[in-house]
């Protein structure tokens, strides 16, 4: 869909936004991590400029305005978007991310479905019985990685949610291992990047033959569950999906929800620097409890940046951006843009209080609407998982948080509190809720 606009009004965007300095800023990029746009932003005066990246040319925006521009429907693909081994460490040929138009509304309608406020519950009721399960045994441990721990747990609770049949304990561990070291290495290239796609064919296979399964009834998974629509989905052609591009989407369940571990330590980590909301929290009081997981995923630093190559021309603040525009939609950089957020490097749950969000401001998992756009469809079921452990953590559990490095490098994407968050000396409170095995299905 070309722009209808006279190109003669409009300068050219090469002409007129400013470029970082350097021919190709890769090496910068790996070396300043997450602040690289940030420090190009403010070095150039400007929320929008031109550098190279992978010898690409790339342009780089942040903030509400290139939000809209960016999550506008159909303008980005994120085909050829991103590194190769990123993609395939991601999200992967085949899958709802790499999808255009029809085809990703239809895909992007299934993944939707699977995250009603019903299924959330099921998600964080699976989850909180793994917590509570594991509680019970922390009193005899010396410490407690929680970035760990929340990998286990999610593990197991999403492949119990999505309908797998139960895992021994030794291979709920494998499949955490493997998806953790998915997450772990998409910001890598070289060694660490192919021993990690080397796992990741090791879990497509088994994904492949969960679906194989499914689709001869030699296992048979609750109707609605997400296993089960996942194999019987047809795509705006018809056709059911193949059995590969099945199981990419099922590891974009089972990854992604492991990935919010990190949140879970960066939750962890921010209730033990702000240690007046653990009352509230404890107590009950969801609205605080709310603001303070928004504050999380705006505050700490997960996904860099979002990439897209323009479908077509259009104009953004009378600019030309032409069609096969490479941009890279700073992240990390509208999550603290002052422009945006007052006092953006203070962590500050009350600054949700009042606020309307416009959709654009807080893009941790992207902008925009969830159906028409890539905005992720995890979101909601994020946001559920980081609250309820933080009830948990402050409200079930009482421990110590002894000395260790609870730094967090800007540099390593994505990033973690440098120890992973340990706790000790864990008692588990009088009067929580009774650690029942539980089996949601
Ligand atoms: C750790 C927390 C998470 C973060 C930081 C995160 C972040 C993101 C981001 C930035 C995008 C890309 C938006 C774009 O391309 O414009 C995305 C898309 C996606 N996310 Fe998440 N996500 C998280 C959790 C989840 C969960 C729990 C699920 C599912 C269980 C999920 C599934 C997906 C899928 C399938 C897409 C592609 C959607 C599309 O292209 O339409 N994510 N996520």
């Amino acid at each position: 869909m070309p722009s209808t606009d006279d190109p003669h009004r409009h300068a050219n965007a090469r002409a007129t936004l400013p470029r970082a300095r350097g021919f190709d800023n890769t090496l910068s990029l790996l070396a300043e991590g997450y602040g690289f746009m940030t420090r190009r932003h403010a070095a150039l005066g400007s929320d929008a400029f031109f550098t190279r990246l992978l010898l690409r040319r790339a342009l780089c925006v942040r903030g509400e305005d290139a939000a809209r521009m960016f999550w506008q429907p159909g303008r980005f693909t994120r085909r050829r978007a991103l590194p190769p081994t990123t993609l395939k460490l991601l999200q992967d040929v085949g899958s709802v991310a790499t999808l255009d138009g029809d085809m990703h509304r239809q895909r992007k309608a299934m993944f939707m479905g699977l995250f009603g406020p019903l299924e959330r519950q099921r998600l964080v009721a699976l989850a909180e019985a793994q917590w509570r399960a594991r509680f019970t045994h922390w009193p005899d441990r010396m410490s407690v990685n929680v970035h760990r721990e929340a990998e286990e747990v999610l593990c197991r609770a999403v492949c119990e949610w999505i309908g797998i049949p139960p895992l021994a304990d030794a291979e709920a561990s494998r499949r955490t291992r493997e998806l953790a070291a998915m997450i772990a290495a998409a910001g890598s290239a070289g060694p660490r990047a192919w021993r990690a796609l080397l796992v990741r064919n090791r879990t497509e296979h088994w994904a492949r033959a969960l679906v194989d399964a499914v689709r001869a009834g030699r296992i048979r998974p609750p109707a609605h569950s997400p296993l089960c629509v996942i194999a019987g989905h047809r795509d705006a052609d018809g056709m059911l999906l193949n059995r590969r591009h099945a199981a990419v989407e099922l590891l974009n369940l089972l990854r992604p929800t492991v990935a919010v571990a990190r949140y879970i330590a960066f939750a962890v980590l921010a209730l033990h620097a702000h240690p007046q909301a653990r009352a509230r929290i404890a107590a009950g009081d969801d609205a605080y409890t709310a603001m303070f997981t928004q504050e999380v995923r705006r505050y700490y630093p997960f996904f860099p940046a979002v990439a897209g190559r323009a479908l077509h021309d259009f104009d953004w603040r009378g600019m030309r951006i032409d069609k096969g525009t490479w941009v890279l939609m700073d992240i990390h950089g509208t999550n603290h843009d002052p422009a945006l957020w007052g006092d953006p490097q203070v962590f500050r749950p009350e600054r949700f209080e009042r606020r309307e969000g416009s959709g654009f401001d807080l893009v941790a998992q992207g902008g925009g609407d969830h159906y028409a756009g890539h905005r992720c469809p995890g979101e909601s079921a994020t946001v559920d998982l980081v609250a309820s452990t933080l009830k948990l953590f402050a409200g079930e559990i009482a421990y110590e948080v002894p000395p260790q490095d609870l730094s967090v490098s800007l540099r390593r994407m994505p990033t973690l509190p440098a120890s992973g968050m340990v706790i000790e000396r864990v008692r588990v409170r009088q009067g929580s809720a009774p650690s029942v095995a539980f089996r949601g299905r």
